[in-house]
């Protein structure tokens, strides 16, 4: 007769079988079949529901009969009623100390009291990185050339030069309003005071820019910064909690985003901080 593998063999083979096909061949038939780069995994889920299903699967199959049980349990309890000496009594031995041992660990585990260091102090305000820290807002003050730029393309040679200023800057603020209440409105407000409609849904709550401590506390650089790299660019003395703050550099253009920090701070009511001279 062809030797035939035990009931509990089996059962123990078919369990790691079915973890081997959800987390291995699911993976790679999938990243196979959608043409992704890399596996797609399992959900951790998913595969208690799978795993559940196949215990299920097997629980019916051994007790359909009490040959079945028998078969599967006789295994077990010859290993655990032992007799004999050696390496099984060892191993058994082992188990045996093992599973009180556990059970211990993990009940200390959960009822010992934990030393918690204090929770984080977030730093709202970290150092600007030093490609952004001279730059200056175009549209505050324009330079005669930006002006006389504009001037050319509105064809607004009649008049003066500092009546075109004025326009520029007039534009400027126009601009950046409309692109603030397009693209920030939703978190930072209708009145740059941090309560938009999506404000609510993060722990880390989008900075209310009327409050004296976010964007009068600045330069106009450090909102650029802040406005182009977002949360992702800033360091890590600026965790826990990330920051939802978008990226706006990949959107947005340089000009858009100047006009943008001159409409904010109007909106807020406040002025940004002057730089400081350091010469
Ligand atoms: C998805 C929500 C969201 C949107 C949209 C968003 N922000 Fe923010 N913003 C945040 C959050 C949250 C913070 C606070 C955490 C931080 O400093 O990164 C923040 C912080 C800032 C800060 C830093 C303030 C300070 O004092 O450090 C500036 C400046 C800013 N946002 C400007 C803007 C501008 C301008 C826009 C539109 C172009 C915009 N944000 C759009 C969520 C958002």
């Amino acid at each position: 007769m062809r030797p035939r593998l035990s009931l509990f063999s089996a059962s123990v083979l078919t369990v790691v079988l079915a973890y081997l096909f959800i987390q291995v061949v699911i993976p790679y038939a999938s990243m196979w079949i959608a043409d992704r780069p890399s596996p797609v995994t399992v959900p951790a889920a998913l595969t208690v529901i799978y795993m559940l299903l196949v215990f299920i699967g097997l629980y019916i199959y051994i007790t359909i009969s009490e040959e079945n049980v028998r078969e599967f349990l006789q295994p077990i309890l010859e290993f655990l009623r032992g007799g004999e000496t050696g390496v099984r009594a060892g191993l058994r031995l082992g188990l045996l100390a093992l599973v009180p041992l556990l059970v211990g660990w993990i009940t200390y585990d959960r009822l010992a009291p934990k030393v918690q260091s204090l929770t984080g102090i977030r730093i709202q305000h970290p150092t600007i990185p030093g490609q952004y820290e001279k730059l200056i807002n175009p549209y505050r003050n324009p330079t005669d050339d930006l002006v006389k730029q504009f001037q050319q393309q509105e064809g607004l040679d009649g008049i003066g030069l500092e009546e075109a200023r004025k326009r520029l800057v007039g534009t400027a603020l126009a601009e950046g309003r409309a692109l603030y209440q397009k693209n920030c409105r939703v978190c930072h407000g209708s009145k740059a005071d941090g309560s938009g409609p999506m404000a609510v849904g993060f722990r880390l709550r989008p900075a209310n820019f009327r409050d004296p401590g976010t964007i009068a506390t600045v330069v106009e650089a450090y909102a650029f910064w802040r406005i182009s790299e977002g949360g992702r660019g800033l360091p890590n003395e600026s965790s826990p909690w990330d920051s939802a703050m978008p990226r706006w550099k990949e959107e947005l253009t340089e000009a858009e985003i100047w006009k943008i920090i001159l409409a904010e701070y109007e909106l807020a009511d406040v002025e940004p901080r002057k730089p400081e001279k350091l010469e």
